[in-house]
């Protein structure tokens, strides 16, 4: 019966999807002529800054936030090799150029209307930059994609990376694949390399927060194993949380060193004191 309603409950947030992305389709004239206005035109069309939900904080303001963080956090510097692993369309890209770090630049994402996008428009006139599609499989974000994450992998060649940085993928990813992922990025970073991932973390402290009722968003428990909680269970991966000592647990088992790690909490908690929205961890391999 359960498994009856969750099927049928997808069906209905696919249906809403699809309704979603043609009204978006719909404004896209309006759109475009806006951009144009304003001088925003090396901006993706609306439908793409729709899929990377970056229509909530002004036109790039969380790419900004985060070149800043990648900067102070996870010691970004010019001519460092850097993966956007999850890279949307490219509007971290944009804000890295925008405020002048040069350096080669490789991003990634399951999403190819967004990947071709930043080829030809990002890739095309940035020195550096190459978007490449992971064509894995996945019931909500690609279900055109004939590879499991870990074959997909598996054919990716590039390493040495400084840098690698993954802003609001975590935070859509599963347990099977938040290990796949985060042992392919570790293998791939120079030794002493940083990692800057994001996430929804469940803490003693967030757990203060939620039972005062302070908590921005809320999760429950997915599956019988415990291993993360979600926000929707029509539609689990769209908010994904993981409670912070399993997260760091498999940060150790992809490779990562703990003594080093930081995780510097998030306001989605509601917490006054948090850095961003979401919480942000810095590993160094
Ligand atoms: C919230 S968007 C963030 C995009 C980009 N990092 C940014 O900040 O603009 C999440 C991105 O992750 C991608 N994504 C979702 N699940 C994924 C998965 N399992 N593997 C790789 N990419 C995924 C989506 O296609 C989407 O572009």
């Amino acid at each position: 019966m359960g498994d009856k309603v969750s099927a049928g409950g997808r069906l209905l947030v696919q249906f809403a999807r699809g309704a979603r992305s043609a009204a978006y389709q719909l404004g896209a004239p309006f759109d475009y002529v806006f951009r144009l206005m304003n001088q925003l035109d090396q901006y993706p069309p609306l439908h793409l800054r729709r899929h990377v939900g970056g229509m909530n904080a002004g036109f790039n303001g969380p790419g900004y936030e985060i070149v800043a963080y990648l900067r102070l956090l996870a010691r970004l510097r010019d001519g460092d090799s850097l993966w956007d692993v999850g890279c949307g369309c490219g509007m971290l890209e944009l804000a890295l150029h925008d405020l002048g770090w040069k350096g080669r630049l490789i991003g990634t994402d399951i999403h190819k209307p967004c990947i071709d996008w930043a080829q030809g428009n990002i890739a095309s006139r940035l020195e550096g930059h190459r978007f490449v599609h992971m064509d894995i499989y996945n019931d909500a974000y690609w279900r055109k994609g004939t590879l499991s994450a870990r074959e997909w992998l598996d054919g990716f060649g590039e390493r040495e990376f400084d840098v690698v940085v993954a802003k609001s993928l975590f935070t859509h990813v599963l347990p099977d694949e938040l290990d796949v992922y985060l042992k392919g990025i570790c293998e791939r970073l120079k030794p002493g390399g940083r990692a800057l991932l994001t996430f929804f973390i469940l803490s003693g402290v967030q757990q203060d927060f939620a039972t005062a009722g302070r908590n921005r968003l809320s999760f429950r428990p997915y599956g019988d194993d415990g291993r993360c909680s979600i926000r929707n269970p029509m539609a689990p991966t769209a908010a994904v949380a993981y409670d912070e000592q399993y997260l760091l647990d498999r940060l150790r088992a992809a490779g990562f060193r703990i003594d080093g790690h930081t995780i510097h909490h998030g306001v989605w908690t509601g917490s006054p004191e948090g850095l961003s929205f979401q919480d942000i961890v810095v590993v160094e391999k």
